[in-house]
Protein backbone atom coordinates (compact mmCIF):
# COMPACT_ATOMS: atom_id res chain seq x y z
CA UNK A 1 0.00 0.00 0.00
CA UNK A 2 1.11 3.30 -0.73
CA UNK A 3 0.05 6.21 0.92
CA UNK A 4 0.56 10.08 -1.07
CA UNK A 5 0.34 12.59 1.45
CA UNK A 6 0.34 16.63 -0.11
CA UNK A 7 3.04 18.17 1.50
CA UNK A 8 2.29 20.61 4.22
CA UNK A 9 3.53 24.25 4.98
CA UNK A 10 6.87 24.15 6.05
CA UNK A 11 7.46 27.76 6.40
CA UNK A 12 4.98 29.67 9.42
CA UNK A 13 3.26 32.59 7.72
CA UNK A 14 3.70 34.99 10.63
CA UNK A 15 0.86 37.45 11.09
CA UNK A 16 1.41 41.02 10.10
CA UNK A 17 3.14 42.69 13.48
CA UNK A 18 4.39 39.65 14.70
CA UNK A 19 8.07 39.98 15.72
CA UNK A 20 10.55 36.90 16.21
CA UNK A 21 13.93 36.15 17.95
CA UNK A 22 16.03 33.03 17.33
CA UNK A 23 18.00 32.01 20.45
CA UNK A 24 20.85 29.53 19.65
CA UNK A 25 21.04 27.72 23.05
CA UNK A 26 23.92 29.54 24.31
CA UNK A 27 22.23 33.11 24.11
CA UNK A 28 19.71 34.63 26.04
CA UNK A 29 17.79 38.27 26.45
CA UNK A 30 17.25 40.32 29.82
CA UNK A 31 15.37 42.94 30.31
CA UNK A 32 15.06 45.47 32.98
CA UNK A 33 12.24 47.70 34.25
CA UNK A 34 11.79 50.50 36.19
CA UNK A 35 10.16 49.12 39.11
CA UNK A 36 6.90 50.54 40.30
CA UNK A 37 6.29 52.62 37.72
CA UNK A 38 2.94 51.20 36.60
CA UNK A 39 2.96 49.09 39.75
CA UNK A 40 0.90 46.58 38.07
CA UNK A 41 -1.53 44.30 40.51
CA UNK A 42 -0.48 41.92 38.24
CA UNK A 43 1.87 40.36 36.15
CA UNK A 44 1.18 38.94 33.13
CA UNK A 45 3.73 37.26 30.03
CA UNK A 46 2.94 35.69 27.21
CA UNK A 47 4.83 34.38 24.39
CA UNK A 48 4.70 31.96 21.81
CA UNK A 49 7.77 29.11 21.21
CA UNK A 50 8.84 26.67 18.51
CA UNK A 51 11.43 24.55 19.69
CA UNK A 52 13.21 20.75 18.36
CA UNK A 53 15.04 20.59 21.97
CA UNK A 54 13.07 19.16 24.62
CA UNK A 55 14.95 20.92 27.32
CA UNK A 56 15.60 24.83 27.76
CA UNK A 57 14.77 27.80 29.75
CA UNK A 58 12.18 29.88 28.56
CA UNK A 59 12.04 32.83 31.04
CA UNK A 60 13.01 33.70 34.84
CA UNK A 61 12.71 36.16 37.39
CA UNK A 62 15.00 36.28 39.96
CA UNK A 63 13.37 37.79 43.43
CA UNK A 64 15.52 38.79 46.87
CA UNK A 65 17.28 36.07 48.97
CA UNK A 66 16.79 33.62 46.22
CA UNK A 67 13.44 33.53 45.05
CA UNK A 68 12.68 33.45 41.72
CA UNK A 69 10.14 32.21 38.70
CA UNK A 70 11.17 30.27 35.92
CA UNK A 71 9.44 28.35 33.02
CA UNK A 72 11.24 25.58 31.97
CA UNK A 73 11.07 22.98 28.81
CA UNK A 74 11.85 19.34 30.69
CA UNK A 75 11.44 16.27 28.45
CA UNK A 76 8.87 17.82 26.27
CA UNK A 77 6.74 19.60 28.93
CA UNK A 78 6.39 22.95 30.65
CA UNK A 79 7.47 23.18 34.25
CA UNK A 80 6.89 26.10 36.50
CA UNK A 81 9.58 25.99 39.00
CA UNK A 82 9.37 28.67 41.85
CA UNK A 83 11.97 28.60 43.98
CA UNK A 84 11.59 30.19 47.80
CA UNK A 85 13.42 31.43 50.51
CA UNK A 86 16.61 29.41 51.21
CA UNK A 87 15.78 26.59 48.71
CA UNK A 88 19.01 26.50 46.72
CA UNK A 89 17.25 24.35 43.88
CA UNK A 90 14.06 24.42 43.00
CA UNK A 91 12.24 21.68 42.43
CA UNK A 92 8.92 21.57 40.27
CA UNK A 93 6.35 22.28 42.57
CA UNK A 94 4.64 18.46 42.78
CA UNK A 95 3.63 16.71 40.67
CA UNK A 96 1.20 16.81 38.54
CA UNK A 97 2.74 20.80 37.77
CA UNK A 98 3.70 19.80 33.80
CA UNK A 99 1.46 21.21 31.47
CA UNK A 100 1.50 20.15 28.30
CA UNK A 101 3.41 17.05 26.38
CA UNK A 102 6.02 17.03 23.27
CA UNK A 103 6.37 20.47 23.09
CA UNK A 104 9.27 20.04 20.87
CA UNK A 105 7.55 19.35 17.77
CA UNK A 106 8.56 22.19 15.67
CA UNK A 107 5.24 23.96 15.83
CA UNK A 108 4.25 26.82 17.97
CA UNK A 109 2.83 26.89 21.07
CA UNK A 110 1.27 29.52 23.24
CA UNK A 111 2.03 30.92 26.56
CA UNK A 112 0.87 32.78 29.25
CA UNK A 113 1.44 33.26 33.00
CA UNK A 114 -0.19 35.56 35.22
CA UNK A 115 1.25 36.14 38.10
CA UNK A 116 -0.24 37.68 41.36
CA UNK A 117 0.72 37.56 44.83
CA UNK A 118 1.38 34.04 45.65
CA UNK A 119 -1.87 32.83 42.92
CA UNK A 120 0.02 32.06 39.86
CA UNK A 121 -2.10 30.76 36.44
CA UNK A 122 -0.25 29.33 33.32
CA UNK A 123 -2.25 28.57 30.21
CA UNK A 124 -0.44 26.74 27.41
CA UNK A 125 -1.82 26.05 24.53
CA UNK A 126 -5.44 27.09 25.90
CA UNK A 127 -5.21 24.67 28.54
CA UNK A 128 -4.84 26.34 31.73
CA UNK A 129 -3.34 25.40 35.26
CA UNK A 130 -3.56 27.26 38.86
CA UNK A 131 -0.46 27.31 41.27
CA UNK A 132 -0.13 28.44 44.27
CA UNK A 133 3.69 29.93 44.97
CA UNK A 134 4.55 28.95 48.95
CA UNK A 135 5.89 32.61 49.51
CA UNK A 136 4.31 35.64 48.35
CA UNK A 137 6.12 35.97 44.78
CA UNK A 138 4.60 39.61 44.64
CA UNK A 139 6.81 42.05 42.05
CA UNK A 140 7.79 43.79 45.11
CA UNK A 141 9.67 40.76 46.07
CA UNK A 142 10.83 40.07 42.44
CA UNK A 143 13.81 42.01 40.81
CA UNK A 144 12.84 44.33 38.31
CA UNK A 145 13.99 42.03 35.29
CA UNK A 146 13.11 38.93 33.57
CA UNK A 147 14.78 36.81 31.33
CA UNK A 148 14.62 35.10 28.58
CA UNK A 149 16.04 31.93 26.99
CA UNK A 150 18.24 31.16 29.99
CA UNK A 151 18.91 32.72 33.49
CA UNK A 152 20.89 35.87 33.34
CA UNK A 153 20.79 37.98 36.58
CA UNK A 154 24.41 39.90 36.29
CA UNK A 155 25.56 40.53 39.47
CA UNK A 156 23.37 37.85 41.07
CA UNK A 157 25.11 33.98 41.97
CA UNK A 158 23.70 31.55 39.84
CA UNK A 159 21.88 29.08 42.01
CA UNK A 160 21.27 26.49 39.37
CA UNK A 161 22.42 26.13 35.96
CA UNK A 162 20.09 25.03 33.30
CA UNK A 163 20.04 24.22 29.24
CA UNK A 164 19.22 27.62 27.74
CA UNK A 165 16.42 28.27 25.09
CA UNK A 166 17.45 26.47 21.84
CA UNK A 167 14.50 27.82 19.35
CA UNK A 168 12.34 30.53 18.48
CA UNK A 169 9.93 33.03 20.52
CA UNK A 170 7.51 35.10 18.85
CA UNK A 171 5.35 38.25 20.24
CA UNK A 172 7.31 37.94 23.64
CA UNK A 173 5.12 40.33 25.59
CA UNK A 174 5.76 41.43 29.53
CA UNK A 175 3.23 43.63 31.05
CA UNK A 176 2.41 45.03 28.04
CA UNK A 177 5.88 45.71 26.31
CA UNK A 178 7.28 44.34 23.58
CA UNK A 179 9.99 42.77 24.33
CA UNK A 180 11.32 41.67 20.92
CA UNK A 181 10.51 45.25 19.27
CA UNK A 182 12.22 46.41 22.50
CA UNK A 183 15.35 44.63 21.68
CA UNK A 184 15.55 45.42 18.12
CA UNK A 185 15.42 48.83 18.71
CA UNK A 186 19.03 47.93 20.77
CA UNK A 187 17.28 50.24 23.62
CA UNK A 188 19.39 50.12 27.11
CA UNK A 189 16.80 48.53 29.11
CA UNK A 190 17.30 45.09 27.50
CA UNK A 191 20.87 42.90 27.15
CA UNK A 192 21.60 40.30 25.08
CA UNK A 193 24.05 37.91 25.73
CA UNK A 194 25.18 35.81 22.73
CA UNK A 195 24.28 35.23 19.43
CA UNK A 196 20.19 36.40 18.36
CA UNK A 197 18.94 36.42 15.26
CA UNK A 198 15.18 38.38 14.44
CA UNK A 199 14.03 35.95 11.84
CA UNK A 200 13.14 32.10 12.67
CA UNK A 201 14.87 30.55 9.69
CA UNK A 202 15.77 27.36 10.76
CA UNK A 203 15.50 24.82 8.42
CA UNK A 204 12.78 22.70 9.56
CA UNK A 205 13.39 18.55 9.81
CA UNK A 206 11.04 16.73 8.36
CA UNK A 207 9.67 13.86 10.51
CA UNK A 208 8.09 10.99 9.14
CA UNK A 209 5.35 8.95 10.99
CA UNK A 210 5.18 4.42 10.83
CA UNK A 211 1.29 4.33 11.47
CA UNK A 212 1.16 0.80 11.37
CA UNK A 213 3.04 -2.72 12.24
CA UNK A 214 3.48 -3.38 8.56
CA UNK A 215 5.30 0.45 8.02
CA UNK A 216 8.30 0.42 6.37
CA UNK A 217 11.04 2.21 4.70
CA UNK A 218 13.47 0.73 2.31
CA UNK A 219 16.34 3.32 1.63
CA UNK A 220 19.03 2.32 -0.61
CA UNK A 221 22.56 1.49 0.75
CA UNK A 222 25.64 4.28 -0.22
CA UNK A 223 28.82 2.18 -0.73
CA UNK A 224 31.56 3.47 1.31
CA UNK A 225 34.79 3.14 0.73
CA UNK A 226 35.54 2.18 4.37
CA UNK A 227 32.35 0.42 5.81
CA UNK A 228 29.61 2.49 6.63
CA UNK A 229 27.47 4.07 8.90
CA UNK A 230 23.56 4.94 9.57
CA UNK A 231 22.33 7.59 11.78
CA UNK A 232 18.81 8.79 12.72
CA UNK A 233 16.51 10.09 15.77
CA UNK A 234 13.77 7.65 16.73
CA UNK A 235 10.48 8.55 19.19
CA UNK A 236 8.29 6.03 20.28
CA UNK A 237 6.34 4.76 23.33
CA UNK A 238 6.54 1.04 21.83
CA UNK A 239 9.29 -1.00 23.89
CA UNK A 240 9.35 -3.38 21.14
CA UNK A 241 9.93 -3.19 17.44
CA UNK A 242 12.14 -3.57 14.61
CA UNK A 243 13.82 -0.48 13.70
CA UNK A 244 16.06 -1.18 11.46
CA UNK A 245 17.16 -4.28 9.42
CA UNK A 246 19.42 -4.71 6.52
CA UNK A 247 18.42 -5.91 2.72
CA UNK A 248 20.68 -8.16 1.54
CA UNK A 249 21.86 -10.58 -1.46
CA UNK A 250 20.94 -14.14 -0.99
CA UNK A 251 23.41 -15.55 1.23
CA UNK A 252 24.98 -12.67 3.23
CA UNK A 253 24.16 -11.95 6.99
CA UNK A 254 21.36 -9.79 8.26
CA UNK A 255 22.12 -6.78 10.05
CA UNK A 256 18.95 -6.20 12.87
CA UNK A 257 18.37 -3.32 15.20
CA UNK A 258 15.35 -3.47 17.39
CA UNK A 259 13.94 -2.39 20.31
CA UNK A 260 13.31 -4.64 22.93
CA UNK A 261 11.93 -3.72 26.54
CA UNK A 262 12.74 -0.20 25.94
CA UNK A 263 16.43 -1.00 24.97
CA UNK A 264 17.94 -1.10 21.11
CA UNK A 265 19.40 -4.41 20.94
CA UNK A 266 21.89 -4.83 17.91
CA UNK A 267 22.53 -8.07 16.24
CA UNK A 268 23.41 -9.94 12.97
CA UNK A 269 21.98 -13.26 12.05
CA UNK A 270 22.19 -15.60 8.93
CA UNK A 271 18.61 -16.20 8.78
CA UNK A 272 15.45 -13.64 9.90
CA UNK A 273 14.72 -13.57 13.39
CA UNK A 274 17.39 -15.47 14.61
CA UNK A 275 19.83 -13.35 15.73
CA UNK A 276 23.17 -13.92 16.93
CA UNK A 277 25.92 -12.51 19.26
CA UNK A 278 23.73 -9.33 19.69
CA UNK A 279 24.38 -6.15 22.08
CA UNK A 280 22.58 -3.94 23.91
CA UNK A 281 22.20 -0.01 23.87
CA UNK A 282 20.39 2.54 26.51
CA UNK A 283 17.48 1.72 28.45
CA UNK A 284 13.57 3.53 28.70
CA UNK A 285 13.87 4.71 24.67
CA UNK A 286 10.25 3.95 24.75
CA UNK A 287 9.53 7.61 26.61
CA UNK A 288 8.08 9.64 23.73
CA UNK A 289 11.33 11.47 23.38
CA UNK A 290 13.36 11.82 20.74
CA UNK A 291 16.74 9.33 20.62
CA UNK A 292 19.66 9.67 18.15
CA UNK A 293 21.04 6.05 17.02
CA UNK A 294 24.60 5.87 15.11
CA UNK A 295 25.26 2.31 13.99
CA UNK A 296 28.59 2.06 12.44
CA UNK A 297 30.03 -0.99 10.41
CA UNK A 298 34.03 -1.32 10.42
CA UNK A 299 36.14 -4.18 9.26
CA UNK A 300 34.11 -6.90 11.50
CA UNK A 301 32.66 -4.76 14.29
CA UNK A 302 29.25 -3.41 14.11
CA UNK A 303 28.95 -0.58 17.03
CA UNK A 304 25.87 1.26 18.08
CA UNK A 305 25.56 4.24 20.29
CA UNK A 306 22.29 5.41 21.27
CA UNK A 307 22.33 9.57 23.05
CA UNK A 308 25.86 9.85 22.53
CA UNK A 309 26.59 7.12 25.29
CA UNK A 310 28.95 4.66 25.00
CA UNK A 311 28.97 2.17 21.98
CA UNK A 312 27.91 -1.09 21.94
CA UNK A 313 30.11 -3.23 20.06
CA UNK A 314 29.65 -6.49 18.28
CA UNK A 315 33.22 -8.24 16.90
CA UNK A 316 31.96 -10.31 14.37
CA UNK A 317 34.19 -13.83 13.34
CA UNK A 318 34.22 -12.55 9.92
CA UNK A 319 34.12 -8.96 8.05
CA UNK A 320 30.46 -7.76 7.71
CA UNK A 321 30.26 -6.88 4.07
CA UNK A 322 28.99 -3.95 3.03
CA UNK A 323 28.28 -4.08 -0.14
CA UNK A 324 27.02 -1.98 -3.18
CA UNK A 325 23.29 -2.75 -3.43
CA UNK A 326 22.73 -3.44 -0.02
CA UNK A 327 19.44 -1.87 1.12
CA UNK A 328 18.48 -0.27 4.69
CA UNK A 329 14.91 -1.22 5.74
CA UNK A 330 13.45 0.74 8.75
CA UNK A 331 10.65 -0.80 10.70
CA UNK A 332 8.46 -3.22 8.82
CA UNK A 333 7.95 -7.13 9.46
CA UNK A 334 10.24 -10.05 9.02
CA UNK A 335 9.87 -11.44 6.80
CA UNK A 336 9.34 -8.37 4.53
CA UNK A 337 6.45 -10.45 2.62
CA UNK A 338 4.26 -10.41 5.87
CA UNK A 339 1.32 -8.30 5.46
CA UNK A 340 0.03 -4.92 7.28
CA UNK A 341 0.66 -6.59 10.80
CA UNK A 342 3.47 -8.46 11.35
CA UNK A 343 3.52 -12.08 11.38
CA UNK A 344 6.52 -12.77 13.82
CA UNK A 345 7.00 -11.31 16.95
CA UNK A 346 9.95 -9.50 15.53
CA UNK A 347 8.59 -6.56 13.64
CA UNK A 348 6.50 -3.49 13.85
CA UNK A 349 7.69 -0.45 14.48
CA UNK A 350 5.16 1.74 15.34
CA UNK A 351 6.55 5.82 15.75
CA UNK A 352 7.99 8.38 14.60
CA UNK A 353 11.90 9.16 12.44
CA UNK A 354 14.05 12.06 12.06
CA UNK A 355 16.86 13.14 10.73
CA UNK A 356 17.94 10.27 8.47
CA UNK A 357 21.47 9.92 7.80
CA UNK A 358 23.60 6.74 5.65
CA UNK A 359 26.96 7.57 5.38
CA UNK A 360 26.91 11.12 6.54
CA UNK A 361 24.47 11.97 4.02
CA UNK A 362 20.81 12.86 5.32
CA UNK A 363 17.96 11.48 3.07
CA UNK A 364 16.03 13.63 1.50
CA UNK A 365 12.28 12.63 2.32
CA UNK A 366 10.51 14.52 -0.33
CA UNK A 367 12.33 12.70 -2.70
CA UNK A 368 11.20 9.50 -1.13
CA UNK A 369 7.67 10.58 -1.05
CA UNK A 370 7.68 11.64 -4.60
CA UNK A 371 8.49 8.00 -5.29
CA UNK A 372 12.50 9.19 -6.42
CA UNK A 373 14.23 7.41 -3.56
CA UNK A 374 13.41 4.33 -1.97
CA UNK A 375 10.38 2.59 -1.58
CA UNK A 376 7.63 2.82 1.31
CA UNK A 377 4.22 1.77 2.89
CA UNK A 378 2.07 2.99 5.33
CA UNK A 379 4.10 6.17 6.35
CA UNK A 380 3.34 9.86 6.51
CA UNK A 381 5.98 11.57 5.66
CA UNK A 382 6.40 15.44 6.96
CA UNK A 383 5.07 14.94 9.69
CA UNK A 384 4.96 13.12 13.03
CA UNK A 385 1.45 11.76 14.51
CA UNK A 386 3.04 10.69 17.87
CA UNK A 387 0.18 11.04 20.93
CA UNK A 388 0.38 11.14 24.64
CA UNK A 389 -2.47 9.10 25.57
CA UNK A 390 -1.70 10.01 29.14
CA UNK A 391 -2.24 14.21 29.16
CA UNK A 392 -5.36 14.14 30.77
CA UNK A 393 -4.73 11.28 32.56
CA UNK A 394 -7.63 9.44 32.42
CA UNK A 395 -6.60 6.96 35.04
CA UNK A 396 -8.56 7.91 38.47
CA UNK A 397 -7.26 7.99 41.65
CA UNK A 398 -4.04 8.35 41.77
CA UNK A 399 -3.15 5.10 39.22
CA UNK A 400 -0.09 5.48 37.19
CA UNK A 401 -0.27 5.83 33.02
CA UNK A 402 1.42 4.74 30.32
CA UNK A 403 0.77 3.79 26.97
CA UNK A 404 2.13 2.32 23.82
CA UNK A 405 1.48 3.73 20.15
CA UNK A 406 -2.42 2.62 20.12
CA UNK A 407 -3.71 2.78 23.75
CA UNK A 408 -2.98 4.09 27.40
CA UNK A 409 -2.62 1.79 30.37
CA UNK A 410 -3.02 2.40 34.05
CA UNK A 411 -1.46 0.71 36.86
CA UNK A 412 -3.80 0.90 40.05
CA UNK A 413 -1.58 -0.81 42.54
CA UNK A 414 -2.33 0.49 45.92
CA UNK A 415 -5.07 2.55 44.89
CA UNK A 416 -7.64 0.95 46.34
CA UNK A 417 -9.52 0.83 42.87
CA UNK A 418 -9.32 -1.57 39.77
CA UNK A 419 -10.60 -1.31 36.15
CA UNK A 420 -9.36 -0.04 33.12
CA UNK A 421 -8.87 3.61 34.45
CA UNK A 422 -8.56 2.09 38.67
CA UNK A 423 -12.39 3.74 38.47
CA UNK A 424 -14.04 0.66 40.30
CA UNK A 425 -13.57 0.51 44.30
CA UNK A 426 -11.96 -2.34 45.42
CA UNK A 427 -14.19 -1.75 48.66
CA UNK A 428 -18.13 -2.02 49.97
CA UNK A 429 -19.69 1.45 50.51
CA UNK A 430 -20.60 1.03 54.07
CA UNK A 431 -20.54 -1.96 56.88
CA UNK A 432 -24.22 -2.96 55.66
CA UNK A 433 -22.31 -4.00 52.68
CA UNK A 434 -19.97 -6.22 53.98
CA UNK A 435 -22.38 -7.77 56.32
CA UNK A 436 -24.77 -8.51 53.38
CA UNK A 437 -21.65 -10.18 51.66
CA UNK A 438 -22.04 -12.43 55.32
CA UNK A 439 -18.84 -10.89 56.71
CA UNK A 440 -17.71 -11.16 60.60
CA UNK A 441 -17.48 -8.26 62.65
CA UNK A 442 -13.35 -6.83 62.12
CA UNK A 443 -11.83 -3.77 60.56
CA UNK A 444 -12.50 -3.59 56.86
CA UNK A 445 -11.80 -0.73 54.20
CA UNK A 446 -14.87 1.13 52.84
CA UNK A 447 -15.29 3.75 50.42
CA UNK A 448 -18.72 5.86 51.34
CA UNK A 449 -18.57 7.62 47.86
CA UNK A 450 -17.65 4.05 45.63
CA UNK A 451 -15.98 5.41 42.24
CA UNK A 452 -16.25 9.10 43.65
CA UNK A 453 -13.00 11.26 44.47
CA UNK A 454 -12.83 10.31 48.32
CA UNK A 455 -10.15 7.49 49.18
CA UNK A 456 -11.40 4.41 50.74
CA UNK A 457 -10.21 4.15 54.72
CA UNK A 458 -10.52 1.61 57.63
CA UNK A 459 -13.32 1.50 59.87
CA UNK A 460 -13.97 -1.25 62.32
CA UNK A 461 -17.62 -2.58 61.68
CA UNK A 462 -19.34 -4.10 64.60
CA UNK A 463 -22.31 -6.56 62.60
CA UNK A 464 -24.92 -6.46 65.18
CA UNK A 465 -28.68 -6.63 63.61
CA UNK A 466 -28.01 -3.12 62.54
CA UNK A 467 -24.44 -2.84 61.77
CA UNK A 468 -21.95 -0.22 63.70
CA UNK A 469 -19.62 1.47 61.63
CA UNK A 470 -17.22 2.72 64.26
CA UNK A 471 -14.44 5.43 63.49
CA UNK A 472 -12.01 5.39 65.50
CA UNK A 473 -9.57 8.78 66.88
CA UNK A 474 -6.47 8.84 68.94
CA UNK A 475 -8.15 10.53 72.25
CA UNK A 476 -10.31 7.94 73.28
CA UNK A 477 -7.54 7.28 76.12
CA UNK A 478 -8.76 8.89 79.62
CA UNK A 479 -6.58 11.93 79.72
CA UNK A 480 -5.89 13.72 83.15
CA UNK A 481 -6.45 17.36 82.94
CA UNK A 482 -4.65 19.41 86.18
CA UNK A 483 -5.53 22.92 87.40
CA UNK A 484 -6.62 23.83 83.74
CA UNK A 485 -8.14 27.73 83.61
CA UNK A 486 -8.88 30.59 81.27
CA UNK A 487 -5.01 31.78 81.17
CA UNK A 488 -4.00 28.42 80.25
CA UNK A 489 -6.82 26.12 78.91
CA UNK A 490 -6.58 22.32 78.32
CA UNK A 491 -7.07 21.59 74.52
CA UNK A 492 -7.58 18.52 72.99
CA UNK A 493 -7.43 17.81 69.57
CA UNK A 494 -8.84 14.44 68.33
CA UNK A 495 -7.26 13.06 64.86
CA UNK A 496 -10.15 10.44 63.20
CA UNK A 497 -8.68 7.83 60.57
CA UNK A 498 -10.94 9.26 58.17
CA UNK A 499 -10.84 12.94 56.54
CA UNK A 500 -13.49 15.58 57.16
CA UNK A 501 -15.00 14.62 54.01
CA UNK A 502 -14.86 10.75 54.36
CA UNK A 503 -16.85 11.13 57.79
CA UNK A 504 -19.10 13.53 56.42
CA UNK A 505 -19.93 10.94 53.18
CA UNK A 506 -19.71 7.92 56.16
CA UNK A 507 -22.48 9.73 58.16
CA UNK A 508 -24.82 10.72 55.12
CA UNK A 509 -25.03 6.81 54.01
CA UNK A 510 -26.25 6.38 58.08
CA UNK A 511 -30.05 5.81 59.56
CA UNK A 512 -28.26 6.68 62.94
CA UNK A 513 -25.01 8.33 64.00
CA UNK A 514 -23.87 8.69 67.34
CA UNK A 515 -20.79 9.75 69.32
CA UNK A 516 -20.01 10.47 73.34
CA UNK A 517 -18.17 12.74 74.77
CA UNK A 518 -17.14 11.78 78.67
CA UNK A 519 -16.04 14.20 80.81
CA UNK A 520 -14.82 12.83 84.50
CA UNK A 521 -14.50 15.94 86.89
CA UNK A 522 -13.88 16.18 90.65
CA UNK A 523 -13.85 19.39 92.17
CA UNK A 524 -14.38 21.74 88.70
CA UNK A 525 -16.80 23.78 87.37
CA UNK A 526 -18.77 23.29 84.38
CA UNK A 527 -20.41 26.46 84.24
CA UNK A 528 -19.90 29.71 86.13
CA UNK A 529 -22.72 29.48 88.44
CA UNK A 530 -23.04 32.96 88.63
CA UNK A 531 -23.56 34.07 84.70
CA UNK A 532 -23.84 30.68 83.47
CA UNK A 533 -20.27 31.50 81.66
CA UNK A 534 -19.56 27.93 80.03
CA UNK A 535 -16.13 26.64 81.63
CA UNK A 536 -15.57 23.39 79.19
CA UNK A 537 -16.92 22.60 76.30
CA UNK A 538 -16.66 21.09 72.66
CA UNK A 539 -16.14 22.13 69.27
CA UNK A 540 -18.20 20.31 66.28
CA UNK A 541 -17.89 19.69 62.80
CA UNK A 542 -19.43 22.85 61.84
CA UNK A 543 -17.35 24.73 64.31
CA UNK A 544 -19.78 25.37 66.57
CA UNK A 545 -19.73 24.97 70.13
CA UNK A 546 -21.32 22.61 72.65
CA UNK A 547 -21.55 22.86 77.15
CA UNK A 548 -23.43 19.59 77.49
CA UNK A 549 -21.71 16.01 78.07
CA UNK A 550 -22.17 12.19 77.88
CA UNK A 551 -25.82 11.92 78.92
CA UNK A 552 -26.82 15.23 78.97
CA UNK A 553 -29.08 17.13 76.39
CA UNK A 554 -28.09 20.32 74.62
CA UNK A 555 -28.52 23.47 76.19
CA UNK A 556 -29.19 22.02 79.56
CA UNK A 557 -26.51 23.24 81.32
CA UNK A 558 -27.04 20.05 83.42
CA UNK A 559 -24.87 16.92 83.92
CA UNK A 560 -26.63 13.51 83.45
CA UNK A 561 -27.28 13.55 87.24
CA UNK A 562 -29.20 17.05 86.82
CA UNK A 563 -31.49 16.43 83.74
CA UNK A 564 -32.98 13.01 85.82
CA UNK A 565 -32.75 14.81 89.38
CA UNK A 566 -30.02 12.13 91.06
CA UNK A 567 -27.24 14.30 92.01
CA UNK A 568 -25.91 13.92 95.28
CA UNK A 569 -26.61 18.06 96.16
CA UNK A 570 -30.02 18.74 94.90
CA UNK A 571 -28.94 22.22 94.55
CA UNK A 572 -26.57 21.67 91.88
CA UNK A 573 -26.93 20.34 88.83
CA UNK A 574 -23.71 18.26 88.51
CA UNK A 575 -21.61 16.59 91.20
CA UNK A 576 -18.58 17.87 89.95
CA UNK A 577 -19.52 21.91 91.09
CA UNK A 578 -20.92 20.34 94.58
CA UNK A 579 -17.61 20.66 96.33
CA UNK A 580 -17.14 17.04 96.82
CA UNK A 581 -13.98 15.46 96.71
CA UNK A 582 -14.67 12.06 94.82
CA UNK A 583 -15.06 11.58 90.72
C1 LIG B 1 -6.54 32.76 37.60
O1 LIG B 1 -7.71 32.28 36.98
C2 LIG B 1 -8.86 32.35 37.81
C3 LIG B 1 -10.01 31.69 37.08
O2 LIG B 1 -10.05 32.07 35.75
C4 LIG B 1 -9.15 33.82 38.15
O3 LIG B 1 -10.26 33.90 39.00
C5 LIG B 1 -7.92 34.41 38.84
O4 LIG B 1 -8.11 35.78 39.07
C6 LIG B 1 -6.68 34.22 37.98
N1 LIG B 1 -5.52 34.65 38.74
C7 LIG B 1 -4.58 35.44 38.24
C8 LIG B 1 -3.41 35.72 39.10
O5 LIG B 1 -4.67 35.91 37.12
C1 LIG C 1 11.34 -1.41 -3.63
O1 LIG C 1 10.47 -2.50 -3.52
C2 LIG C 1 10.72 -3.58 -4.39
C3 LIG C 1 9.66 -4.62 -4.16
O2 LIG C 1 8.43 -4.05 -3.87
C4 LIG C 1 12.10 -4.14 -4.19
O3 LIG C 1 12.35 -5.15 -5.12
C5 LIG C 1 13.12 -3.05 -4.34
O4 LIG C 1 14.39 -3.53 -4.01
C6 LIG C 1 12.78 -1.88 -3.45
N1 LIG C 1 13.69 -0.80 -3.68
C7 LIG C 1 14.57 -0.39 -2.79
C8 LIG C 1 15.44 0.74 -3.19
O5 LIG C 1 14.64 -0.88 -1.69
C1 LIG D 1 -20.55 -4.30 69.18
O1 LIG D 1 -21.86 -3.97 69.55
C2 LIG D 1 -22.30 -4.59 70.72
C3 LIG D 1 -23.79 -4.29 70.92
O2 LIG D 1 -24.02 -2.91 70.82
C4 LIG D 1 -21.46 -4.12 71.88
O3 LIG D 1 -21.84 -4.77 73.05
C5 LIG D 1 -20.01 -4.45 71.60
O4 LIG D 1 -19.17 -3.93 72.59
C6 LIG D 1 -19.59 -3.87 70.27
N1 LIG D 1 -18.25 -4.33 69.97
C7 LIG D 1 -17.28 -3.48 69.68
C8 LIG D 1 -15.94 -4.12 69.47
O5 LIG D 1 -17.44 -2.27 69.57
C1 LIG E 1 -4.32 13.36 67.95
O1 LIG E 1 -3.46 13.61 66.83
C2 LIG E 1 -3.35 15.00 66.52
C3 LIG E 1 -2.54 15.14 65.25
O2 LIG E 1 -1.46 14.30 65.27
C4 LIG E 1 -2.70 15.74 67.69
O3 LIG E 1 -2.58 17.12 67.39
C5 LIG E 1 -3.53 15.55 68.92
O4 LIG E 1 -2.91 16.14 70.02
C6 LIG E 1 -3.81 14.07 69.20
N1 LIG E 1 -4.79 14.00 70.26
C7 LIG E 1 -4.64 13.22 71.32
C8 LIG E 1 -5.72 13.31 72.32
O5 LIG E 1 -3.66 12.52 71.48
Amino acid sequence: MRIMLILGTICAIFSAGSEVIDFDGKSSLLYRFVKNTRSPVKDVISLKFKTMQNDGILFHREGRSGDGVTLELVQGKLFLLVSSGDVATPSPSGPGSALGSLLDDQQWHSVLLEHSGQHVNLTVDGRSRQFRAWGDLSHKDLDPEISFGGILAPGKPVTFQRKNFDGCLENVNFNGEDIIDLAKQDVPQVLITGTVSFSCSRPQTMPVTFLSAGSHLALPGIPGHDGASVSFQFQTWNSAGLLLSSWPQQGSRRLLLTLSDGALRLGLSSSPGQAQSDVTAGAGLNDGQWHLVSLTVKGNQLSVTVDHNQAATIHAALPVETPAGVAYRFGGCLPPSSGPECESSLGGFQGCLRLISINAQEVDLISVQQGMLGNFSNLQIDSCGILDRCLPNHCEHGGRCSQTWTAFYCDCTSTGYAGATCHHSLYEQSCEAYKHRGSPSGLYHIDPDGSGPLEPFPAFCNMTDVPWTVLRHNGSAFTRVKGADWESPHRAVFQYTASPEQLLATIGRARHCQQELEFHCRRFRLWDTRDGTPLSWWVGRANEMHTYWGGSLPDAQKCPCGVVGTCINSRYHCNCDAGWDEW
